[in-house]
């Protein structure tokens, strides 16, 4: 396989200074749509090869030993390794960090729950969360659009979703915000940051245990109470490690990934006044906007994989056991796939975009986290008066593949 002229453009990706504009690294990493980086990792930035490798089952979620070095046979400095690996062992691995046939399983378990008439329902209670957050802002002139809206909502959603207790939402909207610096390769090194996570999963997981005992005795209509009482006709009922893991994972994979995307959504809603102005007119706009959205400033920049044997892609052969960076950022700004791919078009059709990943692992969260996207960004539009940003380009948050605005200062004339 050939090496990127300049294998350190990953690193630079990772590191914080490009936070807010990583876009043009990934041009330059798409010189190469497959290349491998000085430390061993293999990244992935080209449209066809994510695709590609997405679809091939020589490529694994699942957590493996380090690889070694091609080239010097030592092990590779492996970011990559889950940092919850202390608890996240074979019997609390969420279907995330699985492959077939334990991940199929699983996963059309938790899409049974994922009923359209629940997520239906989740529309209009998103609705009201929404129009709850700007009431308490109205007498505001600034705002800052992740304390006040964006992160509150996901974590309210999601534990209405699956049955938690009101009164316990507190402690979870803090747990979500500490496990999800373990999405994060940068969280791998930091030793105090890791012990922070194991204690924090093991607080959550204690919860849930007896949460699923409830749900078990007294069954309502929730997710988790489906997931604990239902039995598939193959697997029987789910077990207490593979729900827990699984309530964890809903929790952390919906959390700051919606953030971002409202977040992000209205800063570029910003950049382009006359789209702002277009969904503010006509809000049925507003699923093509988040579609474009999806493409042009996702949440999740980058996935994580393992190559299980040599695998042939984009004219060279990514090694066995290589550790694998799927670029879905990068791929979304291909040319070869999107014409004017640095262009925010929401009426450019056939988008097929990386936003929610693909093939198997394509996320499962997707209807709800477009409804959550809708209910924000069009309320948003139709309520600020005059919004303006105070900063630009905002602060960003450290997390390279989770990316998006730590805050978003907006100056407004008021809200309608
Ligand atoms: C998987 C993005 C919201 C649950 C994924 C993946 C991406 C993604 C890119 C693929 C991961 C991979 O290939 O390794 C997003 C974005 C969201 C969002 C951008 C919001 C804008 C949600 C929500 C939930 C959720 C609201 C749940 C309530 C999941 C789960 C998976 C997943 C469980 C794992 C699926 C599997 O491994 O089969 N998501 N997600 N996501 N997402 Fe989401």
């Amino acid at each position: 396989m050939t090496d990127a002229p300049d294998g350190t453009l990953f690193a630079q990706v990772r590191d914080p200074a490009h936070r807010a504009d990583p876009y043009p690294l990934y041009a330059r990493l798409r010189a190469h749509p497959v290349a491998r980086q000085d430390d061993g990792t293999v990244v992935a930035s080209g449209y066809a090869a994510i695709r590609a490798l997405l679809y091939d089952p020589r490529v694994s979620s699942e957590d493996l030993p380090p690889a070694e070095h091609p080239a010097t046979g030592n092990p590779v400095k492996d970011w990559i390794v889950n940092p919850l690996k202390d608890r996240i062992t074979d019997r609390h691995r969420p279907f995330i960090f699985r492959d077939p046939p334990d991940h199929g399983i699983l996963r059309r378990q938790v899409m049974a729950q994922f009923t359209v008439a629940r997520v239906r329902g989740m529309k209009r209670r998103t609705e009201a969360l929404v129009a709850e957050c700007l009431e308490r802002c109205a007498q505001s002139r600034t705002l800052d659009l992740v304390d006040d809206l964006a992160y509150p909502l996901p974590v309210t959603v999601i534990c209405e979703l699956l049955g938690v207790p009101r009164e316990d939402e507190e402690r979870f909207h803090a747990w979500a915000t500490q496990l999800a610096t373990a999405l994060e390769p940068e969280s791998r090194n930091d030793e105090e940051l890791r012990a922070r996570n194991v204690e924090t999963f093991d607080a959550i997981a204690a919860y849930m245990r007896d949460l699923i005992r409830e749900k078990r005795r007294r069954p309502a209509d929730d997710m988790l109470s489906g997931l604990a009482t239902a039995r598939d006709p193959q697997a029987g009922r789910m077990s207490d490690p593979d729900l827990i893991a699984t309530a964890i994972l809903l929790l952390i994979a919906g959390h700051e990934t919606t953030v971002n995307l409202i977040t992000n959504g209205m800063l570029t809603l910003l950049r382009h006044p006359d789209e702002l102005a277009r969904l503010r007119a006509d809000p049925e706009r507003a699923p093509r906007v988040i579609e474009e959205l999806l493409r042009y400033e996702p949440p999740v920049h980058f996935r994580t994989r393992r190559a299980l044997a040599p695998i042939p892609v984009a004219r060279t052969v990514i090694p066995e056991g290589a550790p694998l960076v799927l670029l879905f950022a990068a791929g979304n700004r291909d040319p070869a796939r999107f014409p004017h791919p640095d262009r925010f078009d929401p009426d450019r059709e056939d988008n097929q975009h990386f936003g929610f990943g693909g093939a198997l692992h394509y996320c499962v969260g997707a209807p709800l986290a477009r409804i959550e996207a809708e209910a924000a960004l069009t309320a948003l539009a139709a309520r600020l008066r005059a919004p303006r940003l105070a900063e630009d380009p905002p602060p960003y948050r450290d997390g390279s593949s989770l990316r998006g605005p730590k805050r978003l200062r907006l100056t407004i004339d008021g809200i309608a």
